[in-house]
């Protein structure tokens, strides 16, 4: 027992060592934590403003789409003949409007199967760029809508996201950006009141809410 003392101060010392140890690794492990932490949050801050990352962040609309939608709904709830709101007169001359939130204010169009030729101004009620948030008005016989919607992306901007010489395209305008206006006027002779049709816009993504009843009185 003379070298117990000598025993215990061995054994302190590996126990001195041990917990030396566990603090490094402590430390080392918090270190790494603390710098991911860092690391994500820069990378988080810097890619927001990142021309090609959260695009679609960033053109999304933030309330106004719900809210119109809630609204929309709410009201065809109560009386299906309030659902005329977002209908146009009938009218050889139809004004429409595309704004900053994806959105046309009609979702029907009435025409007369007696108007000589059909006039259609659309007016991009917003700020933002063609090329961010661009609209156009396309016309398509329901059945096409959706094939003509999806090869329009194939267009390119250049085409005014509207497949070249494909008669599935009963009219277009060219596609514009926030301030601008543009029409165009097409005859309905072709078109009967027996058959649906539907216009949109065809720039990428927009016409699955960008759409509308076009539709042919007699
Ligand atoms: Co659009």
């Amino acid at each position: 027992m003379s070298d117990s003392g000598i025993g215990f101060s061995v054994k302190r010392f590996v126990i001195f060592i041990v917990l030396c140890a566990i603090a490094i690794l402590v430390f080392e492990g918090m270190g790494e934590v603390g710098g991911n932490m860092i690391k994500d949050q820069v990378s988080r801050t810097t890619s927001k403003f990142h021309p090609e990352k959260n695009v679609e962040d960033r053109i999304k609309p933030a309330f106004v789409l719900e809210d119109k939608v809630a609204v929309a709904s709410a009201a065809s709830d109560s009386d299906a003949s309030t659902a005329d709101l977002w209908t146009a007169e009938d009218s050889c001359e139809q004004v429409i409007e595309g704004n900053d939130m994806l959105q046309f204010n009609i979702k029907e169009m009435k025409v007369s199967a007696a108007c000589a030729s059909v006039t259609v101004t659309l007016k991009h009620t917003g700020v933002m760029a063609a090329e961010i948030m661009g609209h156009n008005w396309v016309l398509s016989s329901d059945a096409n809508f959706m094939p003509v919607a999806t090869a329009a992306a194939g267009a390119g901007l250049e085409n005014n996201y509207v497949p070249v010489g494909d008669d599935r395209v009963l009219a277009s305008t060219a596609i514009i950006g926030g301030g601008q206006e543009i029409s165009v006027t097409f005859s309905i002779q072709g078109l009967s009141a027996a058959n649906a049709y539907t216009f949109f816009c065809s720039f990428p993504g927009h016409y699955a809410i960008m759409k509308g009843a076009f539709k042919v009185i007699d």
